[in-house]
């Protein structure tokens, strides 16, 4: 550890080795279905993610050639090094999907462990497979039987509160080849209720010789440097943190280093960046779908900005993209004036977003 000369603070942010993997800094996306697509991963990773993950998708579906699935590996050159998520419980077809996701760009594999809806738990995969290690360390055996790039895990912390079988199962993943575990340290019962209990984390990096991924509750930048300091994890994952804010991992990677956090983007610059998402989402998805998912995006975008409610509530009722642009030009006209009055002055200057 070194320290940094700007406020003295120790830095922590060494880079991650995942096999011939380097997670610079050691910041990860969390996997997120119906968010982390290419897109979005492209602007988490510009903004300073070291490492970003793909949303969850079938190895049934991927072996059955469905044309969604398969869209849904693509990578862009810009947003390596990136981890694509499976899911699913068997082994042959895990060793029949994997190769396909690797020729699609996924620098790392891994295995969805932690996910209990319906879609997932009916393929005896997910948090299923917790309940059955013997069945877990067979797939990971098999994704790593015939991966090239590293496999690594995503798990709970235990399917109920008490329930400790998690670390013994993280063993058996790492015995089986896992080559990093990633955990989300609330139990499966719990859903996203209630608050991560960060112990779980330090418990698998106590049992555990691979590097452990911290995961859960991950919202403010400094959170990323209390993590890894209280649990000793090599990494730290941000989901929903990131949602309508990729300029968090930038936040976050300041940090680490025991730097000065930059500031939030101003609003201009935040627009800017949530404009370029809704148009990369329109070339990737068609206008209809892209609208619809920005819809949902836009109310982050504009989280902590004055007049957000209104933003959110015309945003409800948008189409298309020149919709979009029209609104946010009238929106951030409207605000200008507030924010000025507040003492913030010019809306479109400050921080950068990488
Ligand atoms: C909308 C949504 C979709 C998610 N999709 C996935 C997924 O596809 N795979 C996965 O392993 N976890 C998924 N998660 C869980 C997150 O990766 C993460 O473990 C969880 O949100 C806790 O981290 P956070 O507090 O930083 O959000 C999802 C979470 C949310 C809110």
């Amino acid at each position: 550890m070194t320290s940094a000369p700007e406020t003295g603070a120790e830095t922590i942010a060494e880079p991650l080795r995942i096999g011939d993997v380097i997670v610079d800094p050691p910041l990860v996306l969390g996997p997120m279905a119906g968010t982390t697509d290419r897109t979005y991963r492209l602007l988490c990773r510009r903004a300073g993610a070291g490492l970003v993950c793909s949303e969850m998708v079938s190895i049934n579906a991927i072996v059955q050639g469905n044309a969604r699935t398969l869209r849904m590996l693509r990578t862009f050159d810009g947003e390596h090094p990136v981890s694509v998520q499976l899911f699913g419980s068997e082994p042959a077809i895990m060793a029949d999907a994997l190769p396909v996701a690797e020729e699609a760009g996924a620098d790392i594999i891994d295995i969805n462990m932690g996910c209990a809806v319906p879609k997932v738990r009916r393929v005896d995969a997910g948090v299923a497979l917790m309940a059955d290690p013997a069945q877990a360390a067979a797939l990971t055996a098999a994704a790593v039987r015939v991966a090239r790039v590293p496999v690594t895990v995503k798990i709970r912390a235990g399917l109920v509160p008490g329930d400790e079988s998690y670390v013994d199962l993280a063993r058996g993943l790492q015995d089986a080849g896992a080559a990093a575990v990633a955990i989300h340290a609330r139990t499966a019962s719990q859903g996203f209720r209630g608050e991560a209990d960060r112990r779980h984390i330090a418990r698998v990096v106590e049992a555990l010789d691979v590097p452990v991924i911290g995961n859960g509750d991950v919202t403010e930048p400094a959170d990323a440097p209390r993590m890894m300091r209280a649990t000793g994890c090599a990494a730290v994952m941000i989901a929903r943190g990131a949602w309508g804010r990729p300029w968090v991992f930038g936040q976050a990677r300041a940090a680490l280093r025991g730097a000065p956090i930059p500031p939030d983007p101003l609003p201009d610059q935040r627009m800017a960046i949530a404009l370029l998402h809704a148009q990369m989402l329109v070339l990737e998805f068609g206008e209809r779908i892209a609208m619809h998912q920005m819809r949902a995006q836009m109310h982050n975008y504009v989280r902590g900005l004055p007049d957000a409610r209104r933003f959110r509530s015309a945003v409800n009722d948008l189409s298309t993209l020149a919709q979009l642009r029209a609104l946010v030009e009238e929106y951030l006209a409207s605000i200008r004036e507030d924010l000025q009055a507040r003492g913030h002055g010019d809306t479109s200057a400050g921080a950068d977003c990488g």
